[in-house]
């Protein structure tokens, strides 16, 4: 279902505390040429703020090159495939035989999880966090050691070495964390890796990497490229805005990527590598993705300063927070207004996730949070 925009605003938007909500923010409507360039949508209901996706995606260059490689579509994708990986090689300084290119990085986690634990052994993971990796491995056979967030939703790394035994084959580190948006400090982390890459593989799982705001943040390629049993995972899905698209790669040292990428399943398909490869010629469109959702996070950080609802300071496109509701309860809510939220993760029945839109679906979204309160 399309409502048009004025529907939309009567029905839901003035129904809760629009004056207020004007006085809490200072938005900064997107100029002509941004529109024009950046392709914002149409509202759609319900408005998707559930699966973290980035909603100015994909970009004008990466269409084009879509629409450009139509007549390669009768080809399969492996010798288009190798040239994404060796762009991608270049650009992370490792060896194109260390990239894997997987139909979303989620078959990278699901194959990764499975080629070190389908004989036995366990992944050891925090909880909440990402599951995809841990679902699959477990119906293969791999036991998950579920290790609790300490007190401030952060990775509790030192619980997670003292799990370290013989049979922990992989420990799964994402961050920042989904669904909790925490970042490790980069010398904890590094520290951590190097020590433990010794005794199972370390997956870093680097979904969210471009938001966090630290300019000088280090990814896990650079153990990858110091040979240590660390494999990173990187998505086209978020930055880029090309979830729909399903790509995503790997990297990891070449003895290890080579027994990873036997169990490759899906892949990802001629028109989602053409556009990967022209997104990464794209600085502008990563950015003004990056811009949007800080100015997206500043409406929602507002709203909730004015709720007086606890919330965790974000490294990436979605936000934490303490709604003090049921989240089902706040999700039937929600949606009977027209907006989809995150769903539960427990224990946190009571926090929500909230993923960033544009900016008019994120003022919908404050708009309607406000009125339930
Ligand atoms: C932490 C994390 N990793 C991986 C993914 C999967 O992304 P994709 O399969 O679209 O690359 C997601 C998706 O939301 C995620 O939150």
């Amino acid at each position: 279902m399309q409502l048009n925009r004025r529907q939309w605003l009567k029905t839901t938007a003035l129904a809760g505390g629009f004056t207020l909500f004007n006085g809490l923010t200072g938005i900064q409507k997107l100029t002509a040429e941004e529109i024009k360039k950046f392709n914002p949508r149409e509202l759609k209901s319900p408005i998707r703020l559930s699966s973290n996706e980035n909603p100015y995606g994909p970009s004008e260059r990466v269409r084009n090159a879509v629409k450009n490689a139509f007549d390669e579509g009768c080809r399969y994708p492996y010798a288009y495939a190798n040239e994404l990986e060796k762009l991608l090689a270049q650009k992370h300084g490792v060896d194109p035989e260390s990239i894997i290119i997987t139909g979303g990085s989620t078959e990278g986690l699901k194959i990764a999880g499975i080629t070190f634990t389908a004989d036995g052994g366990e992944i050891i993971a925090a909880k909440p966090t990402f599951l995809a990796m841990m679902q699959y491995a477990e119906m293969w056979g791999a036991k998950i050691n579920w290790v609790p967030v300490d007190e401030n939703m952060g990775y509790d790394l030192e619980e997670i070495e003292k799990r370290i035994s013989s049979e922990t084959k992989m420990i799964f580190i994402c961050n920042p964390n989904n669904p909790t948006a925490t970042l490790l400090s980069a010398d904890t982390l590094i520290d951590f890796c190097n020590s433990v890459s010794k005794r199972a593989v370390v997956f870093s799982d680097e979904a969210y990497y471009e938001y966090i705001e630290d300019p000088n943040y280090p990814s896990m390629v650079d153990l990858v490229k110091k040979g240590e049993n660390v494999v990173v995972s990187k998505t086209f899905s978020k930055v880029f805005g090309m979830a729909g698209m399903r790509i995503g790669y790997l990297i990891a040292k070449p003895e290890l990527a080579r027994i990873i990428r036997r169990n490759i399943v899906a892949m990802s398909n001629v028109y989602a590598i053409e556009g990967a490869k022209e997104a990464l010629l794209d600085h502008e469109f990563p950015q003004f993705s990056i811009q949007k959702n800080k100015e997206a996070k500043s409406i929602i950080y507002n709203t909730l300063d004015h709720l007086e609802l606890p919330y965790i300071k974000s490294n990436t496109n979605f936000v934490f927070f303490k709604s003090g509701k049921n989240i089902n309860e706040l999700g039937a809510q929600m949606l009977e207004k027209g907006i989809s939220i995150g769903r539960a993760f427990p224990p946190f029945y009571d926090w929500c996730r909230i993923s960033t839109g544009t900016l008019e679906e994120t003022k919908l979204f404050s708009q309607n949070l406000i009125s339930l309160y």
